[in-house]
C-alpha cells in the first residue's frame, strides 16, 4: 500500500517508516518539523537502503498544501503522528493544541476524503482513559477525564474520527491506544529528540547518564505500588511501529472502526526502570525523590489481548531491550540529530 504519514519525521513515525517498507508497503511524509529534524528521514532512508523518502514540508493545517500533494501521490491510507504531544505546554497553551491537533486533524480529514482515501490509523494514547476504572486496561474500559488540553485533544479526535465512520461507513477508522513509547531503532541510527528539557521519564534517564542533566527526579515514591513509585506500560518503539503495520490489515478487512491498546500488558515502576537501566548499561543514574507531579496517575498499565487477537501484533521486546536501546541511542548520539 502507499501510506500518507503526517509527522513522519517525528520518534514514533520514523520507526513506522521502517516498519512500512520492510512490509513492502511505501511511504510519502508530511511533517511541519514543529518538532523534528529533516535528519531523521535521511537515516530512516540508510536504514532501508533507498536514496530517499518522499517528504513534504507541510503544516496539515495547510488546506493547499495537503492538496498539493493529494494531486501527486495516490494513498491507500494515511497514518496520522502529527500533532503536539508536550502535556505540560498543553495546560500553558490550550488554544495551540486545540488548534494544531483538532484543526490539523479537520483539515487533513476533509482533504483526504475530498480525495477518496478513507482510511487512517491515527495516534491515541492511553491518557484518553483518565484515571482507569480498571488494571489491566482493556479496550471497553469507559473513557475518563483527562487531565490537561493534550489529552483531551486525543480523546475529542477519538469521537470525531468515530462520528465520521458513523455517518459515512467507506471510512476505516483505527485508533491506536499507545502506552509510554521508549527505546530507539536497533542500529542506534534514529531515536527520540526532544527539545529542552525532557518531560519523559526515558530520555530524562538517558541525558543524565550521558552527562546532560544531574540528577533524575522520581515524581513520588508513595503511590500504592509495590515500590511507591508511578506504574507504567513502557513499549519499545518498534513494537509500537509494527503495530500499525499490522493495522492496516484490519483497514484491508474493512473494519469500520477498530480500538486497540498498544502496550505489552506489563508495568514497571520509574525505580524498576531507572535500575534495569543501570543493570543492562552499566552506567550510573544519580536520583533523587521528589513530590508528585500534578496530574499523574499511579498505575497504568493494558491488557493488550485484543490487538493480538484481531490485528496478530504482541510485543516482542522486553525492558531489557529498551533500557539498552534507548542507551545505545542517546550514548552514539549525545546531542540527537
Ligand atoms: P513527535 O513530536 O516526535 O512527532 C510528531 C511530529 O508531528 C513532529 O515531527 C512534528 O514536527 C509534527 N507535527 C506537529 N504538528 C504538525 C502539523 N500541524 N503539521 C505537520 N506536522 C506536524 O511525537 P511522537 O512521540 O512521534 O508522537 C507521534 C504521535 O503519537 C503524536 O500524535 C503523539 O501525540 C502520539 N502519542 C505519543 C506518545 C509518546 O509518549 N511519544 C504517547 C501517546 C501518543
Ligand atoms: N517520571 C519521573 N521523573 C521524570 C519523568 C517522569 O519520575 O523526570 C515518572 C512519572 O511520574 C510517571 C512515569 O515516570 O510515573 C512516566 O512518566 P512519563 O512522563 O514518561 O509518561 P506519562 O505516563 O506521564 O505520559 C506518557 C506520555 C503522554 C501519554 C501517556 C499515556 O507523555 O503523552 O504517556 O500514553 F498520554
Amino acid at each position: 500500500m502507499n501510506i500518507l504519514v503526517t509527522g513522519g519525521a517525528g520518534y514514533i513515525g520514523s520507526h513506522t517508516l521502517i516498519e512500512l517498507y520492510k512490509a513492502g508497503h511505501t511511504a510519502v511524509v508530511v511533517d511541519n518539523l514543529s518538532n523534528s529534524n529533516p535528519e531523521s528521514l535521511r537515516r530512516v532512508a540508510e536504514i532501508i537502503g533507498i536514496p530517499e523518502i518522499p517528504f513534504y514540508k507541510v503544516d496539515i493545517r495547510d488546506r493547499e498544501g495537503l492538496e498539493r500533494i493529494f494531486a501527486e501521490h495516490r494513498f491507500d491510507a494515511c497514518i496520522h503522528f502529527a500533532g503536539l504531544k508536550a502535556v505540560g505546554e498543553s495546560v500553558e497553551k490550550p488554544w495551540e493544541y486545540y488548534e494544531n491537533n483538532i484543526g490539523g486533524t479537520l483539515t487533513l480529514v476533509d482533504v483526504m476524503r475530498r480525495h477518496g482515501c478513507k482510511n487512517i490509523i491515527f495516534s491515541s494514547s492511553a491518557t484518553v482513559y483518565g484515571d482507569p476504572v480498571e488494571i489491566p486496561i482493556t479496550e471497553s474500559c469507559p473513557k475518563g477525564q483527562c487531565t490537561n488540553p493534550y489529552g483531551w485533544t486525543k480523546s475529542m479526535l477519538e469521537q470525531v474520527l468515530m462520528d465520521i465512520q458513523k455517518a459515512d461507513p467507506e471510512w476505516n477508522v483505527v485508533l491506536l491506544r499507545y502506552f509510554n513509547p521508549v527505546g530507539a531503532h536497533p542500529s542506534g541510527r534514529i531515536g527520540e529528540n526532544p527539545n529542552g528539557i525532557p518531560n519523559n521519564l526515558m530520555p530524562y534517564i538517558t541525558q543524565v547518564a550521558v552527562g546532560k542533566r544531574k540528577e533524575l527526579g522520581v515524581f513520588g515514591n508513595d503511590y500504592p505500588t509495590p515500590d511507591g513509585t508511578g506504574v507504567r506500560d513502557y513499549i519499545h518503539v518498534c513494537d509500537l511501529a509494527a503495530a500499525h503495520v499490522c493495522a492496516l490489515q484490519a483497514i484491508c478487512r474493512h473494519c469500520g472502526i477498530g480500538i486497540y491498546n498498544i502496550g505489552t500488558g506489563h508495568g514497571y515502576s520509574v525505580l524498576d526502570m531507572v535500575k534495569a537501566f543501570i543493570r543492562v548499561n552499566g552506567v550510573d543514574v544519580p536520583y533523587s525523590i521528589k513530590p508528585r507531579r500534578a496530574g499523574d496517575i499511579a498505575t497504568c498499565y493494558c491488557n493488550p489481548a485484543k490487538a493480538k487477537a484481531e490485528l496478530g501484533w504482541e510485543a516482542k521486546y522486553g525492558i531489557d531491550d529498551m533500557v539498552r536501546d534507548s542507551w545505545h541511542w542517546q550514548s552514539t548520539n549525545p546531542e540527537g540529530y
